[in-house]
């Protein structure tokens, strides 16, 4: 970072900070993110992150700016600090006589998650208990990608990762389509936690899939069943939409997004997650488990009844130079699980029909899990670094050192160095 500088903002100033950047407030009061930050404190925005910010007073700030960092007066008239503060005012004191459940949505980029952080700031300063839960697998920022999370916001905050988790429900992939009814069922059942843990306020995040109809399908089931009090929408589009399915059942507000968000590439958001899973997986050692002990919650290879590699190679007319890449054979009702290791392509000179899947046991390392515990609760997450089907060995890298009576396979796959591995053709 480079040399501090001084700011001086006259009450009701705006100004919109690019980081990597470090504010301290010498004197006066500014309001970022629904947070007010008085004389003597601090923040830190991330380097890929923007925020306004508004003087409350006659405010001086020491700035020092990293790499791309800038920071610029703007016409207050163009920035939506003042009609989000308007939002939180009107909306936040409905949750003192009954819990609010607040369900944010909004395209990608749109200023979610800053708004669900704005909102929780604002709540719990004046005085509300409140909890935020980030609904976004791509982008989980409690705790990692393919998980949903809920924390306590304690603290002001800038960016949700800045809180520590209190529960998390393993979801296995990092694109609600993908995992359509998981996502909702974990959110839902993490709104039910929070509710019965006595939080005021809930604000509930969501992903940025919005955009066809199948992702509008996605979040109405979603403020279905997690009965929204308000739902906030930062588009005019989900506002519409929101309004005509939701209008009689619930307050639904439409809310300004940030007219010049730092958007993340796609490259910045794979680097984000592979940051995320090292963080959490990186720190934990490999736990050997027993197939033979574990509960595999996922259909396929893992939980078929297992068959003999020689019964496999007598039903499907097999030859031994293929067969001694064979693994491992399950079935489950009519369907033969295969694992394989290398390609599998010398397989498809035989009519295996369409009751075989295949499976190449590549892709079974580095596979994300969840661990469940004897109660069925999610405790940890874990990557799959090795499995033995000869003696029933299963080896997981997670920071968990407690009981592990189940597993849940997810969609994602990591290498070594936990950074997502893409186009792996696992199954055929
Ligand atoms: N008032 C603002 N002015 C400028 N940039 C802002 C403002 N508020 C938020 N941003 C920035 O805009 C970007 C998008 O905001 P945010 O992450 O809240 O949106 P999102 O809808 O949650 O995005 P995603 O679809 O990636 O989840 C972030 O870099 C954030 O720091
Ligand atoms: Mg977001």
């Amino acid at each position: 970072m480079g040399a501090a500088t001084e700011l001086e903002l006259p009450q009701g100033k705006v100004i919109r900070i690019v980081g990597p950047a470090r504010v301290e407030v010498v004197k006066g009061k500014l309001l970022i993110v629904g947070s007010k930050y008085p004389t003597g404190s601090s923040f830190v925005v991330h380097r890929l992150r923007s925020y306004s910010a508004k003087a409350l007073e006659h405010t001086k700030l020491r700035l020092t700016l990293g790499g791309e960092a800038k920071v610029e007066e703007v016409n207050p008239s163009d920035e939506v600090v003042d009609a989000w503060l308007s939002i939180a005012e009107q909306l936040i004191p409905n949750c003192y006589s009954s819990p609010c459940r607040i369900l944010v949505v909004g395209p990608p980029e749109s200023g979610k998650t800053t708004m669900a952080a704005f909102l929780a700031n604002y709540s719990r300063e004046t005085g509300l208990r409140v909890a935020v839960i980030e609904g976004d697998v791509g982008q989980e920022d409690l705790l990692v990608p393919a998980t949903v999370a809920l924390a306590e916001v304690n603290k002001p905050i800038l960016w949700l990762r800045e809180l520590e988790p209190l529960s998390f429900r393993f979801v296995g992939c990092i694109s609600p389509q993908y995992c359509f009814t998981e996502s909702i069922l974990a959110i839902k059942d993490l709104v039910d936690e929070a509710a019965a843990r006595g939080f005021n306020v809930v604000i509930i995040n969501t992903d940025g899939w919005v955009g066809s109809p199948s992702a509008i399908e996605h979040k109405l089931t979603l403020a279905r069943w997690i009965k929204p009090t308000h739902i906030v929408t930062l588009s005019e589009e989900l506002f519409e939409v929101f309004s005509r399915c939701f209008g009689n059942l619930c307050k639904v507000i439409r809310a300004p997004r940030p007219p010049a968000p730092r958007e993340r590439s796609r490259e910045e958001r794979r680097e984000l997650r592979a940051q995320a899973y090292r963080k959490y997986v990186g720190r934990g050692r490999v736990r050997n488990l027993k197939l033979s002990n574990l509960s595999i919650l996922s259909s396929g290879a893992l939980t078929g009844r297992s068959v003999s590699l020689d019964e496999v190679r007598r039903r499907f007319n097999l030859t031994d130079d293929v067969v001694k890449n064979l693994l491992y054979a399950s079935k489950v009702l009519d369907t033969y699980y295969l694992i394989w290791r290398g390609d599998p392509a010398p397989l498809k000179d035989f009519n295996l029909g369409t009751g075989v899947r295949l499976l190449r046991a590549e892709c079974l390392e580095g596979l994300l899990v969840g661990i469940l515990d004897c109660g069925m609760k999610d405790v940890s997450v874990g990557v799959l670094v090795s499995v033995d089907f000869n003696t029933g060995n299963i080896g997981v890298q997670t920071p968990w050192e407690g009981e592990v009576c189940g597993l849940i396979l997810g969609r994602v796959k990591l290498s070594e160095s936990l950074e997502e591995v893409g186009g792996v053709r696992c199954s055929q």
